[in-house]
């Protein structure tokens, strides 16, 4: 049966200067969640506290959320929110700032819980929006953290990625302001830009998808394989910046409602197992997948009339052709810093980690583990 559909938060704002939006938030004090130095060095930061003043609102800042967000560094953004008691929370950043955010916002509305498990399946994520309400300042485009119910936390002692999905922490206000996606450098634009194809991708062949899924996912897709090359040759141009960002929310809005596929269950395997930014676990796999999904007659009529939009003969081979324009390696073999004999030996704890990562419940095929074994093989040798 359907599920009720979800499009974003209270308010969704987006296009050119749409940071100023934060003016009109009403409240006492925000408390805004940074990475690294890149916003500030860009003068995002002061801008925001700037608008947040204007508002009416005390602002204290919690920064220093890693790549790939650990429990440890949520758990001290709880902490930060328990003493500071702010009545917003407000990511700034990547999809990991925007992700540790959004779990910070969990464990500061509700200290009772101590472990992710808590508020995982079979648990569900108590009533939020007592305290505080969320919003997200995206500076990529590509995980659609801001637009959507999930966040990935890795576990401090296993490095092992934690995924939760659940629409109560679908974040309240999301402002999606090009400027701010401007200075992203162009690998970051390459993988993060992956990520929102393989988000479209994964949500059109989704056992879940529906007609409104499929609308989102599709212009999303159709505007990436446009945009993500020229936003790759030139970021300073905000238009190409303004497409990316719209595309990437609008393939957020997507799978958050219908969820993904096998592309993400491998990197998500893989980016807990070794150092693999998520975007280009993605990028790498997903021309493996699509050619490994032919086989479902559906998901081969939902591939071939994608690649007859975008004006493409194979998707497939549009997706590696797309990778080499944007310096994506062609397997990962060359993406990971490991041997050939480690990795074989890991076959199998790969493909049981896929298997049981929660994307694979709505991939159009879900094939045994001796055949995702030979996926984990295919995706490290290539062809
Ligand atoms: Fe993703």
């Amino acid at each position: 049966m359907m599920r009720p559909v979800r499009l974003a938060g209270e308010q969704l704002i987006w296009g050119e200067g749409c940071l100023s939006h934060l003016a009109t938030l009403e409240g006492k004090k925000a408390a805004i969640v940074l990475g690294g130095h890149s916003m500030q060095k860009a003068g995002f930061v002061d801008k925001a506290v700037e608008y947040l003043h204007q508002a009416g609102m005390e602002v204290v800042i919690f920064e220093g959320v890693e790549p790939d967000p650990h429990l440890s560094t949520v758990k001290r953004g709880a902490e930060f929110m328990l003493k500071e008691q702010p009545d917003w929370i407000i990511g700034m950043g990547g999809g990991s700032t925007m992700d540790a955010a959004k779990c910070m916002w969990v464990f500061y509305e509700h200290p009772e819980l101590k472990k992710l498990s808590d508020f995982m399946r079979p648990n569900k994520v108590p009533p939020l929006r007592k305290k505080a309400k969320y919003c997200c300042i995206p500076s990529t485009s590509g995980t659609a953290s801001e637009v959507s119910r999930s966040i990935v936390i890795s576990d401090d002692e296993t490095g092992a990625k934690i995924g939760i999905g659940d629409m109560e922490m679908m974040p309240d206000v999301a402002i999606c302001d090009p400027l701010i996606t401007s200075t992203m450098p162009r690998h970051i634009t390459a993988q993060t830009g992956m990520d929102a194809l393989t988000h479209a991708i994964e949500a059109l062949t989704s056992t879940r998808a529906h007609f409104l899924s499929d609308v989102l996912a599709t212009y999303a897709a159709k505007e990436i394989f446009e945009y993500l090359p020229k936003a790759y040759a030139d970021g300073s141009d905000l238009n190409y910046r303004e497409h990316m960002l719209n595309a990437s929310m609008t393939a957020g809005l997507a799978f958050t409602n219908v969820s993904l596929g096998l592309v993400h269950s491998f990197a998500q395997t893989l980016g807990g197992m070794y150092v693999l930014p998520h975007g280009l676990g993605d990028a790498i796999i997903l021309p493996y997948i699509v050619k490994f999904n032919y086989a479902d007659p559906h998901a081969k009529a939902v591939y071939d009339k994608l690649a007859a939009e975008v004006g493409v003969d194979d998707l497939a081979k549009a997706i590696t052709e797309l990778n080499e324009k944007l310096g994506i390696p062609k397997t990962v073999a060359e993406a990971l810093d490991t041997t050939e004999e480690e990795y074989m030996g890991r076959l199998s704890e790969i493909a049981i980690g896929a298997l049981n990562d929660g994307c694979t419940k709505t991939a159009p095929i879900i094939p045994p583990q001796d055949v995702m074994e030979q996926l984990a093989k295919q995706i490290y040798l290539g062809e």
